[in-house]
């Protein structure tokens, strides 16, 4: 080390000496350890990296295998331990196969029910059929069973296309204001006329006279008709329609009769698609009631009276 003084001022340099092969060899230690780092930095990078690739993939893999599953109608669920976002998707899955499941049974149930229902006329006709052919019954009793066969399956066939419709997007439903009170009148008087066949009455307790609420003329006239057609099959004498306005602004109709009732098993199902009790018919009438009634923001519900059986609707009233 060397001091220069500068006489002409108060400055002045202190200047180092040291060998330059010690200052590369430091250089050369520093760049080694830079390097060993950068190494470990890399290796623990890629380590990481492929930990959470395969802490995600595998998951993933394993729901990709599933769905396929789904897709041959293995309805099984699934559970798979994983982070939240990866849970929050198997439990979607697993929610999305239960329904699948249930649409899957009501499918196959529903074709079940649509076979046995066609089968049993056309075997009827059928026999009928051969019985004319070989002369072993009378051809104006078996014409009559034909006619009505054919006609029940006309109205079988009548009453799923409905229902189908009902239950598909595109069907439309032709919404207006129109006077519900009014609309009942109709239905009443048009129902009472085959009332009056079987020696029946109906009775009409609807006040106010008119009451406006949003809906689809046809078929409300056709849950309704649905619902009293029951009512006369199994009312003895009467079947009375009620239908008032209530305090929360809704429309309450019952319609009731003096039959046997609901059967206590059979409440539970009455709106099931074929679901048919005693004297039952396709057991179509009230599951097409039901989904036209809730189409028009109303519930509807049966019990009984005590004296017999009661279908209560409620619907909103047209702001
Ligand atoms: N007023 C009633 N009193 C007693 N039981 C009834 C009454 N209405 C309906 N039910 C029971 O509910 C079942 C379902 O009725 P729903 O109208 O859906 O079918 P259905 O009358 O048998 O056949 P359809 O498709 O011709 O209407 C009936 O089979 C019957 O057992
Ligand atoms: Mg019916």
């Amino acid at each position: 080390m060397v001091r220069v003084n500068n006489p002409s001022s108060n400055l002045s340099k202190i200047v180092f000496y040291t060998r330059m092969d010690k200052i590369a060899e430091l250089q050369r230690t520093m760049n080694l350890i830079l390097l060993i780092v950068l190494f470990v930095a890399a290796l623990i990078a890629t380590l990481f990296s492929s930990y959470l690739s395969k802490k995600i993939s595998t998951p993933l893999s394993k729901l990709c295998a599933h769905i396929r599953n789904i897709s041959e109608r293995k309805f099984n669920r699934i559970q798979i331990p994983a982070d939240d976002e990866i849970l929050e998707l198997v439990d979607n899955i697993n929610i999305m196969v239960e329904k699948l499941e249930s649409y899957d049974l009501a499918q196959k149930t529903f074709l079940q029910n649509v076979s046995h229902e066609l089968r049993t006329p056309i075997m009827s006709i059928r026999s009928y059929a051969e019985g004319i052919e070989y002369g072993v019954v009378e051809t104006d009793e078996a014409v009559k069973v034909i006619l009505d066969e054919t006609q029940r399956l006309t109205r079988l066939v009548e009453n799923l296309l409905y229902l189908s419709r009902l239950d598909s997007i595109e069907e439309p439903y032709n919404f207006e204001v129109l006077d519900f009170h009014e609309l009942l009148h109709y239905v009443a008087m048009r129902m009472k006329g085959i009332a009056q066949q079987s020696g029946k009455e109906i009775c009409t307790k609807i006040e106010p006279e008119s009451v406006r609420l949003s809906g689809d003329e046809e078929k409300l006239s056709r849950a309704i008709t649905n619902i009293l057609d029951n009512g006369i099959r199994y009312a003895r004498h009467k079947i009375e329609i009620n239908s008032r306005i209530t305090g929360e602004n809704n429309i309450e109709l019952i319609i009731s009769d003096d039959g046997p009732g609901f059967d206590t098993e059979d409440l539970k199902n009455v709106f099931t698609r074929f679901y048919k009790g005693k004297r039952g018919h396709f057991g179509l009438g009230l599951s097409i009631a039901k989904s036209i009634i809730e189409k028009h923001s109303g519930t509807i519900t049966a019990g009984n009276t005590g004296e017999g059986a009661f279908i209560k609707i409620t619907l909103p009233v047209a702001e």
